[in-house]
This record gives structure tokens, sequence and C-alpha cells, in this order.
């Protein structure tokens, strides 16, 4: 008999913007975990209410979301690509966790923290509820592996938590998962402060590039790109502005970091910049002429997500009868 596939599940949130950050640290590494496992990608809606959203640039970003993970090679025929409203079951087994949750372990959390400094006026019960709900898209999917950046694991932690309290109070009901955290690491900063994590909701544009901005967004913004003393582009923790260009410039292009420092050896900064430009623009200009491709044909958009929701729904439902039977509620006669 064949092994059975282990899962793999992952999401992004449709809040504006989708940085260079988010790509090369996420969606980019997810393409090629399709051909090894069985693979779940979601557009995370409800999780994006947790802050304030303008009802119709939540609905447009959706939709812009689901066409970018198409056009970045995530194939709604090998893997489920949906959005995560359409499953009812996602908010219903976050009720059930959230019986298993304690209010300090969430309050501790560091992304709750912050937000809540960062929306003082709006630190509203989804958003100390995220982790939960976050653990249930994990969990409804008996998810093995979950591909994770660095600002996630805590929350990841979380989930695997929450598995292991349920299992033990209820018997073996959820598969732990494990994080799959990039190999080398890295995390893409913000090219004005290369100590902050290049973020989609910045207030200096400059700090981050959008994977729609257009070519001349992108070589203006890497022109500004803030740098380090000396002159020489090397990778070196005393640059850590320069390391950064340097990741960016290594994944967009390929070339290795010995590589490209061999090649801007004895050039300036300007030349490696500009170049940084040039690999970037050359890595995001088809993407996004698919993106645009994709966005015009309505009817087969909305065909991915009917098929999407039809196959997540299967498997978050039995997952979640599996839950409610646990806890000993009375199935419902039908
Ligand atoms: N919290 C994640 C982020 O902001 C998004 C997310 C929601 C997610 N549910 C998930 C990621 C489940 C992985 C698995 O990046």
């Amino acid at each position: 008999m064949q092994d059975k596939k282990q899962v793999v599940f992952s999401g992004v949130q449709p809040t504006g913007k989708i940085t260079l950050g988010n790509y090369l640290g996420a969606i980019k590494n997810w393409r090629p975990l399709q051909e090894q496992y069985q693979c779940i990608f979601c557009v995370v809606d409800l999780h994006s209410l947790t802050v304030t959203q303008v009802p119709a640039e939540l609905r447009k970003n959706t939709m812009d979301l689901l066409a970018l993970y198409i056009a970045c090679g995530l194939d709604p025929d090998v893997s489920t690509l949906f959005v995560q409203s359409h499953v009812h079951e996602h908010a219903e087994l976050a009720w059930i966790l959230d019986t298993v949750s304690y209010v300090g372990e969430l309050n501790r959390m560091t992304q709750f923290k912050e937000k809540s400094r960062k929306h003082a006026d709006n630190i509203n019960m989804g958003l100390m509820n995220y982790p939960v709900l976050m653990a249930s898209d994990i969990l409804l999917y008996q998810t093995d592996l979950v591909p994770v950046g660095k600002d996630q694991v805590q929350h990841l932690e979380l989930a695997r938590n929450l598995a292991e309290r349920f299992n033990s109070r209820y018997s073996e009901t959820f598969v732990v998962p494990q994080g799959l955290v990039p190999k080398t690491g890295y995390s893409i900063k913000s090219l004005q402060d290369p100590s902050a994590k290049m973020s989609k909701s910045d207030p200096n544009e400059n700090a981050f590039v959008a994977l729609t901005d257009s070519k001349e967004d992108i070589r203006r913004k890497l022109r500004r790109a803030v740098t380090d003393c000396g002159s020489e582009v090397r990778f070196s923790p005393d640059k850590p502005a320069i390391s950064n260009l340097l990741t960016i410039y290594c994944l967009s292009s390929g070339e290795s970091v010995e590589q490209a420092e061999q090649r801007f050896a004895g050039k300036g900064y300007g030349d490696f910049k500009s170049a940084v430009a040039d690999a970037v623009i050359a890595m995001v200009e088809p993407i996004q002429e698919e993106q645009k491709k994709l966005l015009q044909d309505k009817a087969y958009l909305e065909s991915v997500l009917k098929r999407g929701a039809e196959s997540a729904s299967k498997t978050a439902a039995k997952t979640l009868a599996k839950v409610y039977r646990k806890v000993g509620l009375v199935p419902a006669s039908r």
C-alpha cells in the first residue's frame, strides 16, 4: 500500500499588500512542497477581521491573494486552495479549542501584546483569540507540517499544546503538527531599518517592496534603502542592511551569497542596489502578469474556490464531528 502523504497547511491573511518578505519567506517556499505533500493553502480572511477592515477592500484583497497564490505556482489541480470563511468548521473548532485555552497563555502571546499596543483603540477578543483560530485551521486537517516564518513559531507552539492538551483530556484526536521553518532561517528586513521585519503594515512605504509594486517603485525603494558604513558588498553581522539586500538579491536571482559577493567585489553600493532591483523585477514581473490575467477570469477563480471549499470541507467536517463526539455533544439527528 502506498504511504499516505503527509499533510501541509499554511495561510496568509488577505490584508493589504503582500510584500517581498511574505513572498520570499513563505509563498515561494510552498511551491516545491506540492510535489511531496498533500498541501492545503488557505486565505485566512477570518483572521483579518481582528483588525479594522474596509469590507469592500477585504473582498478585493481576498480574491487578489487567491490569484496571487495561483500566479506563484500553487496549483489548484494538485493542492487545495480555499478561503477560510467558506469552511464554517474553522470558527466552530475554534470555539471548542477556546474551552481548552487559558486566558493567561493567550495574554502572554508576543503578537497579541504587539498588536494590542499598535491597535490600542481596538483590543478586541478576536485579537486575543487569533492563535486559537490559527490552531483550529491547522488541527482541522490533521496537519503534519506547517510552513511558518519565525514570527509564527509561538503560535504554532500553542497549536501543538492545544492538540496535546485536548488529546490527553479526551483521548487521541489530533495530529500534533510540526513547524517547517525555512532551512536558511532568513527573514527579510525592512529596507529602512534592518533590525525590523519587512512588514506590509509599515507606515513608511519605502520600508517594503510589495509584490504588486511597479518597476519604477521597486527601483526607487531599493535606491533609497539604507546601507551600512563602508562600501563593500559583504554578508556580515556588522552589515545588517547590506546583508538584507544580499539576501533579497540571492533569493530573487538564485545566486549563492559567495557568487554574489564576487560579482559585486569592487563595485559600489549604487551599482549593487540597481542589480538588486533588476533581480527583484525579473522575479516579480511574470507573477504580476499572471495574477492580472487570473483576476480577469472571475469564473475560473470562482471554480477554484468552489472546488477548494468542497475538498477542505470534507476533512474539516470529519474532524469536527469527531471532536464534538469526544467532548460529549449529542449528534444532531438528520
Ligand atoms: N498567523 C499567520 C500569519 O500571520 C497566518 C495563519 C493563519 C496561518 N492560520 C494559519 C499560518 C495556519 C499557518 C497555518 O502569518
